[in-house]
């Protein structure tokens, strides 16, 4: 398996024309421990940054909460670092926004892409991907972001994800041809998403996250307690309502208080 470089550039010169983006060096490996991993030497070795890494195949990919991200051949595995100045309780702006540019793109591309609660892409009530963001901090600020992706592409997945060739098999039509495409694609909707949150701010780029949310209403228990999710805050805490004979409370939980399962 190898990666056809000229696909992939018509696919991001005819996207960053319509989105006007910047351009970004990509990095292509076949196979490394992690490109998460890899993209923070690229950086330390000063390369000008955005920057983006794939690999064909990792052998380390790191997945949310320490967990490991399978990531044999198929998938996309993708990293893409940018500069960038944010308060550091703000991270959570850097989830939104990826995973807001990721979903809104690949909906342009008759993908029907949801977002799980705080950072799973969702199609058809499944995992279709995930993303892992790391940053370094310079005087108080978030200075360096790297925004790992992983994308079932033609990968095996496990019982609750879903990879694209098996939806577009169901659905008998395919609106993306190859993996490279899907790379530009990708890469594509992190730059534009943070484009956009620039542009538009916080509050805006929340209400356009909030709308893609399958998360919204879905009825979850905390301590027993059963509840309704109401939305999220900036900080990207869930906003729960407990109902408790009458009486009802909210409270804000982060990611660690609360896991949402897939809505059925
Ligand atoms: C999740 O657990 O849902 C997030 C998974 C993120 C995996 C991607 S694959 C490319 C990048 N490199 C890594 O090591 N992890 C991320």
């Amino acid at each position: 398996m190898s990666f056809n470089f000229k696909i992939y550039q018509q696919e991001f010169t005819k996207l960053a024309r319509v989105y006007q983006l910047e351009p970004i060096d990509l990095h292509i490996f076949e196979s490394i421990p992690s490109t998460n991993q890899k993209i923070w030497s690229l950086i330390d070795l000063e390369n000008p940054l955005p920057i983006a890494v794939i690999a064909l195949q990792q052998t380390a990919g790191k997945g949310q909460w320490g967990r490991t991200w399978q990531s044999s051949l198929g998938g996309l595995y993708l990293s893409v670092a940018l500069n960038v100045k944010l308060p550091l309780d703000e991270s959570f702006h850097l989830i939104m926004t990826s995973a807001w540019g990721i979903a809104n793109i690949l909906r342009i591309y008759n993908i029907p892409v949801s977002l799980k609660w705080p950072n799973d892409l969702i199609l058809e009530n499944r995992k279709l991907g995930g993303i892992k963001i790391e940053t370094r901090t310079r005087t108080e600020n978030i200075k360096y972001a790297v925004i790992g992706v992983g994308l079932n592409w033609n990968n095996p997945v496990p019982e609750l994800g879903i990879n694209l060739q098996s939806y577009w098999h169901k659905q008998q039509q395919q609106s993306i041809t190859y993996l490279e495409q899907l790379t530009a694609i990708t890469i594509s909707g992190i730059l534009f998403g943070y484009q956009h949150y620039l542009e538009i701010g916080s509050q805006k780029m929340l209400a356009n996250y909030k709308k893609l949310l399958t998360s919204m209403g879905q009825e979850v228990t905390v301590n027993n307690c059963p509840g309704i999710v109401t939305g999220v805050t900036d900080k990207g805490e869930l906003k729960v309502r407990l109902r408790s004979s009458g009486a009802s409370t909210e409270l804000s939980l982060s990611p660690g208080q609360i896991s949402l399962g897939y809505p059925q």
